[in-house]
């Protein structure tokens, strides 16, 4: 039997009623059985990036700790919105933060994208301006099936917040099952 693999999900938004957030919290239920999700912690918090800062008082306690998370994890699934045909600027501070590290976590990191949003591209932008940045770092991206949840307010439940969309939960599936594999093809614990 191969051991669970454990792997960290990171939502691009920080709203309260968020969909991506929403989605972020299904994704349990569509995994493989082999394979563990747990949240990151959010980034709100994080400072703007600045090497000024960085030089004088070194990496924010809770950059340090989003970082380590990203370094146990066997993989990451990134689940994010798109602002203005790209990335979110509080996740891409983020990503901006700790890739200044020594120890560069996303280095050699699985990461799978998934999006929902309200246009009719889904997110896609941010996830193709993600898959960039994210190789610029030597992160592992997972390729196909895309998981691009277009139209977002009409296929999730207005009340629950649900995912309603069966289309996209299939290929949310076969993404994660896809995924599983990936990681163990490059993952030394695996
Ligand atoms: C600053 C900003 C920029 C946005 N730009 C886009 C965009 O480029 N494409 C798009 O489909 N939706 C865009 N939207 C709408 C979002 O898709 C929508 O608000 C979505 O619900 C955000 O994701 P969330 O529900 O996870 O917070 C934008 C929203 C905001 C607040």
């Amino acid at each position: 039997m191969p051991e669970q693999l454990d792997v960290l999900v990171i939502c691009g938004s920080l709203r309260k009623g968020s969909y991506n957030a929403a989605l972020a919290r299904m994704l349990p239920q569509w995994a493989p059985a082999s394979m563990a999700l747990r949240p990151a912690a959010s980034f709100a918090s994080f400072p703007i990036y600045n090497a000024d800062l960085q030089t004088t008082n070194g990496f924010p306690d809770e950059v340090n700790a989003w970082a380590e998370a990203i370094r146990r994890a066997d993989g990451v699934i990134v689940v994010s919105p798109e602002y203005n045909w790209s990335i979110p600027g509080g996740l891409k501070n983020a990503i901006d933060w700790v890739s200044r590290m020594k120890e560069q976590p996303f280095k050699d990191k699985p990461v799978a994208l998934q999006s929902a949003a309200g246009g009719i591209l889904g997110g896609s932008r941010a996830q193709y301006h993600l898959r960039q940045s994210l190789t610029s770092i030597d992160a592992i991206l997972f390729g196909r099936p895309e998981v691009i949840v277009t139209f977002a307010p009409q296929k999730f439940d207005e009340k629950t917040l649900e995912l309603k969309d069966a289309a996209a939960i299939d290929l949310i599936k076969q993404q994660l099952a896809g995924f599983d594999k990936l990681i163990r093809r490059h993952s030394p614990k695996a």
